[in-house]
């Protein structure tokens, strides 16, 4: 599978594109044909967690086609956040340069790949982001919209992070922010999993970039979002907010600022 061991396409390296996947049967073939007929030089992992609608084996036949393609095999649903450290892990180990985040069903547009990847060159970590000019969604309902511009703001004002869209699943990094993230701590299991890395990127001092996409909201399918996830978020991101107060009115150190001195980047070790 590996070119023996390092891809080294382009500055920062051959890009692999995590789709995670759960019963995304009727648009696993289409998101991968757009992938790689957007950025042909990329290659690409879905991580399925075993779902129930064959998924997973649309994959295998993808990938069997197709040496850009390659499949990870879950046991079960264990959440966006834990298929996610999963694709990290294989991708960091196949030697990768860049890493991106993309949902299964068309909202995260392949087209606007490139766009992304042309700010990681100045960035450690470029956001797809809904939620800056320029940024849109399509076909949300409101209640929706509501949700995820609460979730943003409560998260940007509870944790101090300089991001206007902290919840979302569009995403390009460069290998060394995830090598330096502290993934191995990470125990977010929902859609919480993208603030929680988000936060730690801008605590460990990370150049992180906004770029505005228009997100399409799913034809097919149907969306994972659920009450858990919700709660789940609402959850970690006050308890992560209230420590870090907590840390700065006892005068320790909250962790913002320390990140310059931590070595994780350029030149800092
Ligand atoms: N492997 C795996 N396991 N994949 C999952 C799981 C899981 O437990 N749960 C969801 N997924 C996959 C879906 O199959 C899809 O490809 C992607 O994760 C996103 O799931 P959706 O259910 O389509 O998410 P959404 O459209 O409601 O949410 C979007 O907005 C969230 C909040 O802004 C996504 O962009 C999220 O990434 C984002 O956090
Ligand atoms: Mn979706």
């Amino acid at each position: 599978m590996s070119d023996g061991g390092q891809r080294t396409y382009g500055p920062l390296g051959t890009a692999l594109v995590i789709i995670p996947t759960y019963n995304e049967a009727e648009n696993i073939g289409l998101i991968v044909g757009r992938v790689r007929a957007a950025v042909p030089e990329a290659h690409i992992l879905v991580a399925d967690d075993n779902s129930p609608d064959g998924t997973g084996k649309l994959a295998d036949e993808l990938a069997a086609g197709d040496d850009h393609v390659h499949v990870l095999h879950r046991k079960g649903k264990e959440g966006l956040g834990a298929a996610y450290l999963a694709g990290f892990v294989w991708g960091l180990d196949e030697g990768y340069g860049v890493i991106v985040e993309m949902d299964a069903d068309g909202s995260h547009q392949p087209e606007e790949l490139p766009r992304l990847l042309t700010a990681l060159a100045g960035a450690d970590l470029v956001l797809g982001s809904r939620w800056v000019p320029g940024g849109r969604v399509v076909n949300w309902p409101k209640t929706r919209e509501f949700l995820s511009r609460g979730g943003s703001t409560y998260s940007r004002l509870m944790l101090d992070v300089p991001i206007r869209d902290v919840t979302g699943g569009y995403r390009a990094f460069r290998r060394e922010t995830l090598e330096g993230l502290g993934l191995e701590e990470v125990a977010s299991a929902g859609y919480c999993f993208q603030v929680d890395l988000a936060r730690r990127a801008v605590k460990k001092g990370f150049r992180v970039v906004e770029v505005p996409i228009t997100f399409v909201e799913r034809e097919f399918g149907d969306s994972k979002m659920s009450k858990d996830i919700v709660v789940e978020a609402l959850w970690r991101v006050t308890q992560w907010g209230l420590k870090a107060q907590a840390a700065k009115l006892l005068g320790k150190d909250s962790g913002k600022d320390s990140g310059k001195d931590s070595g994780k980047r350029d030149g800092g070790a």
